[in-house]
């Protein structure tokens, strides 16, 4: 998910390339306002921690992208392009570390687990808005 900097920021093409540039499949994608009660479900495993509150007011501070990406194992090599969570921790060339100017700030959600992310997809998207490469999107290239 890009959160809500991304879309004023001017720089969707850019973080979606990176994913792409690294043959990853995009097999869903739209554009949001998250609800804080989304909001605080997609993040329920924070609920307590001191960056919370604040976590939730800048999700649902502006439209985010949500995309379903496929992938020979595509958690660890969506997170690596991410970069780490930690903004003195993620390193030029990953999205973080190229784009993030702060720990909380930090432009892209991505699933941390099959599990996660099977929860995650729930929250966004329907069976029918989900389209994979096997029903042929890639046949003519
Ligand atoms: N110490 C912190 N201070 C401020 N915000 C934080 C801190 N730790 C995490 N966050 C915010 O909470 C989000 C969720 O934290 P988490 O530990 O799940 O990291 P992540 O898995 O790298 O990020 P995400 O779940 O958004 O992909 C982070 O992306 C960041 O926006
Ligand atoms: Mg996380």
């Amino acid at each position: 998910m890009l959160k809500p900097g991304v879309l004023p920021r001017r720089i969707i093409g850019e973080v979606i390339s990176r994913f792409e540039r690294k043959g990853i499949n995009i097999i869903a994608l739209k554009m949001l306002k998250m609800d804080k009660s989304k909001a605080e479900v997609h993040y329920a495993e924070h609920k307590g921690r001191d960056f919370y509150e604040k976590l939730v007011v800048y999700t649902v501070s502006g439209p985010v992208i949500a995309m379903v990406l496929e992938g020979d194992g595509v958690i660890s090599r969506v997170r690596r392009l991410t970069g780490a969570t930690d903004i003195n921790e993620s390193t030029p060339g990953t999205l973080r570390g190229d784009f993030a100017a702060s720990t909380r700030l930090n432009i892209v959600h991505a699933s941390d687990s099959a599990e996660s992310a099977g929860r995650e997809i729930a929250l966004f998207f329907k069976t029918e808005e989900i389209f994979t490469w096997e029903d042929g999107n890639a046949r003519w290239f």
